[in-house]
C-alpha cells in the first residue's frame, strides 16, 4: 500500500447491530484481522449501519470520495433475503465491478460450508478505492481476507 497512512473502512451493515439488539461482532473481526495481518501503517474508520439504501450508498460513497479510504470492507447483506442490499449498493456506486474476488471467496467458503453459494458478495472500484463485500457470519471473515488478501495490496497500488 502506499507511503502515506492507508484508511481502511469498516462497515458492518445490519438492521440489528445498527439499533443495538446485538453486539456487532463482524466489524471488530475485520479490525483483528487486519491488526494481525498488515505491517503498514494504517487507520480504521468504522461505520454500523442498518440495511437500507440510499444510506449504504452514501456510507460507501463517503468512506471513498471524503475519507480517501484505499480499502473499504463491508460485512452482512450480501444473502438473498429481501433487505439484503450490499451487494446492490456496491455495484450501484463503483465504476469498475471485480467479480473475480467474489467468486474466489465463494470458492475458499464452500470447502467450509455448502451455504456460502448463498452469499452474493462482490467488490468493486470507486476512484482510488477498493470495496470488497464479505457475507455477515464473522467466521466468514477471515476464511474470505485470506483469500483475496494477497492480491488486494497490489490492487489498489493499481489505482493511485
Ligand atoms: N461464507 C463463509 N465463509 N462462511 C459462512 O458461514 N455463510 C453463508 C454465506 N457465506 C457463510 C458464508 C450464509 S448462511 C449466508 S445466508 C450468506 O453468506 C449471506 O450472509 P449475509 O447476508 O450475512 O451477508
Amino acid at each position: 500500500m502506499s507511503e502515506r497512512i492507508a484508511r481502511i473502512g469498516i462497515v458492518t451493515v445490519s438492521d440489528r447491530a445498527s439499533r443495538g439488539e446485538y453486539e456487532d461482532r463482524g466489524g471488530p473481526a475485520i479490525l483483528d484481522y487486519f491488526r494481525d495481518v498488515l505491517s503498514t501503517a494504517w487507520e480504521p474508520v468504522s461505520r454500523v449501519i442498518p440495511d437500507e439504501r440510499p444510506l449504504l450508498d452514501d456510507t460507501l460513497i463517503s468512506l471513498c470520495d471524503l475519507e480517501r479510504c484505499c480499502l473499504v470492507v463491508t460485512t452482512g447483506g450480501t444473502g438473498p433475503a429481501a433487505r439484503d442490499i450490499t451487494p446492490e449498493a456496491t455495484e450501484a456506486i463503483c465504476q469498475k465491478l471485480m467479480p473475480g474476488f467474489g467468486e474466489l471467496m465463494r470458492s475458499v467458503s464452500l470447502q467450509k460450508v455448502p451455504t456460502a453459494i448463498l452469499s452474493r458478495q462482490t467488490a468493486g472500484i470507486r476512484g482510488e478505492t477498493l470495496i470488497v463485500n464479505l457475507p455477515g457470519q464473522p467466521r466468514a471473515i477471515g476464511e474470505c481476507l485470506d483469500a483475496v488478501m494477497p492480491a488486494i495490496p497490489y490492487c489498489i497500488d493499481l489505482l493511485n
